[in-house]
């Protein structure tokens, strides 16, 4: 595990370049999908408030990463900084060999949800024929293949039920089986989720987490997946890089969800308790400028 960092200090070997034992590669030789080395993010506009520093992660192929930490401590502004949308203060990014930029290809991004508004005039099918590489981008395509593509892809995430469905009249969960296939659309070797089970029921959740989970397993994507509850993932997840107050945990959920070790990371008493299989963290300090994330927010870890 990588011991809690702080400041311009280092997070430590650890296990930061550990395989999955999930991972569909095999070998140890693979280079990382994701190499972070060094990266810190101070917010000039924020008074000059550091997110995160000394930040080091490797992600490899078929690896699945849970983003954890109170609202505020830097988990969204991570992964723009790995879309090359946000300026590193230090340190660097590389996806596949080279330095982070917008507009990669071969990262899939679920942006935090925002529902569509009611009058959105894109149907269902439209939103994931968005992830079509050149689409997102404006360039014009041939139409070959297109439509089949968009139609395989609404079958794999269950939507193909209401593909020419007005976006902004359906739940949701159906719109965010959408923004899920539109990040799958390109079989991207990294795929950026940001809170994507926020406001969905259990049973849409776990559909959603279903069909990422598939792509890591299938296609040897690598998954980031930003959350405020572990549970719905628990079994899925290989480590979890725990950011909070400016410092961050990896390892396993073993080695992070913790007691002992969520207590040195916030530098507060935090307890990780049992509830049946559910993990629960109580007493976790409001360190951050709160946001409201639903019912469940603060409750789990
Ligand atoms: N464009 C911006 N300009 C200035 N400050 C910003 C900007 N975007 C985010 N911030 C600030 O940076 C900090 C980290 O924001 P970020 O969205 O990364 O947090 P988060 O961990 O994703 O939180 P949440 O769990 O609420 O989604 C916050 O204090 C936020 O107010
Ligand atoms: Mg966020």
């Amino acid at each position: 595990m990588t011991a809690p960092a702080a400041g311009a200090g280092g997070s430590g070997s650890g296990d930061s370049s550990a395989r999955s034992a999930h991972s569909p590669a095999g070998g140890g030789s693979a280079s990382p999908v994701l190499q972070v080395r060094g990266a810190a993010l101070t917010r000039p506009d924020g008074g000059g408030r550091e997110l995160w520093s000394g930040l080091d992660l490797d992600v490899h192929a078929g690896e699945f990463i849970a983003v954890l930490g109170p609202s505020g401590s830097g988990k969204t502004t991570l992964l723009r900084s790995i879309l090359g949308l946000q300026e590193l203060s230090a340190g660097e990014i590389r996806i596949e060999g080279a330095v982070a930029t917008r507009g990669n290809p071969r990262i899939g991004y679920i942006p935090q949800q925002r529902p569509y508004p009611a009058d959105t005039a894109m149907r269902a099918r439209d939103v994931v024929a968005l992830g079509l590489q050149g689409r997102r981008f404006g360039l014009p395509l041939p139409q070959r293949g297109q439509h089949e593509r968009v139609d395989a892809m609404l079958a794999e995430v269950g939507a193909a039920h209401y593909g020419d469905r007005r976006v902004g009249t359906l739940s949701g969960g159906e719109q965010q089986r959408l923004r899920v296939g539109q990040a799958l659309m390109d079989r991207p070797a990294l795929l950026l989720c940001d809170e994507p089970l926020s406001n969905l029921d259990l049973a849409n959740q776990q559909g959603v987490t279903e069909i990422i989970d598939r792509q890591r397993r299938d296609h040897g994507a690598a998954v980031l997946f930003v959350t405020h509850d572990i549970n719905p993932i628990l079994g899925r997840v290989d480590r979890i890089l725990y950011i909070a107050g400016g410092r961050f945990m990896l390892g396993t959920p073993d080695e992070v969800l913790q007691t002992r070790v969520l207590t040195d990371l916030y530098g507060a008493p935090v307890f990780v308790l049992r509830a049946g299989d559910r993990l629960i963290v109580v007493g976790v300090p409001d360190v951050e400028p709160h946001h409201d994330h639903g019912p469940e927010h603060g409750s789990v870890a």
